[in-house]
């Protein structure tokens, strides 16, 4: 929604510069930088998606913690909890491939629990 109205006023701009008065080629001259600005713009947004359930919750920030090293934190809802049991598995196998420090017991137990209180309910 945020990047629709940013990308609106790029287009408009894009418009306005193409008029050729000399106005309107300040603001031609001025466009990589504005480019740059919102790429920049558009790459954090990949990380502002919607906050997870519970946020602020130990159980939370350890998920985000530990399952947002190579990707982002999928929400949890994404998935049923019999999907995330499989899922998880899978990631360990990814952690030891990768040389990332693995879930200790707890670490599993807390991370499963909270995928499992708010997954899709299947
Ligand atoms: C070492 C890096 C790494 C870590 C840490 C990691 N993942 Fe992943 N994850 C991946 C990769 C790579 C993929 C891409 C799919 C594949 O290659 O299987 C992926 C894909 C996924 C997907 C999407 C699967 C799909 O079908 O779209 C989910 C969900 C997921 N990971 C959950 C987790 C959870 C939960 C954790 C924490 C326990 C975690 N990941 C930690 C590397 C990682």
């Amino acid at each position: 929604m945020f990047h629709k109205l940013l990308m609106n006023r790029l287009t408009k701009r894009r418009t306005a510069a193409s008029g050729g008065s000399p106005a309107s080629r300040d603001i031609a001259r001025s466009r990589p930088g504005l480019m740059i600005a919102f790429r920049l713009l558009a790459l954090f947004c990949f990380a502002c998606q919607r906050p997870l359930p519970e946020a602020n919750s130990a159980a939370a920030q350890l998920y985000a913690r530990r399952c947002g090293q190579c990707h982002h934190a999928y929400a949890p809802a994404s998935l049923t909890a019999a999907m995330w049991r499989i899922q998880l598995e899978m990631m360990e196998g990814k952690m030891r491939q990768n040389r990332i420090a693995p879930l200790t017991d707890q670490e599993r137990d807390a991370i499963l629990g909270y995928l499992t209180r708010n997954a899709e309910h299947d």
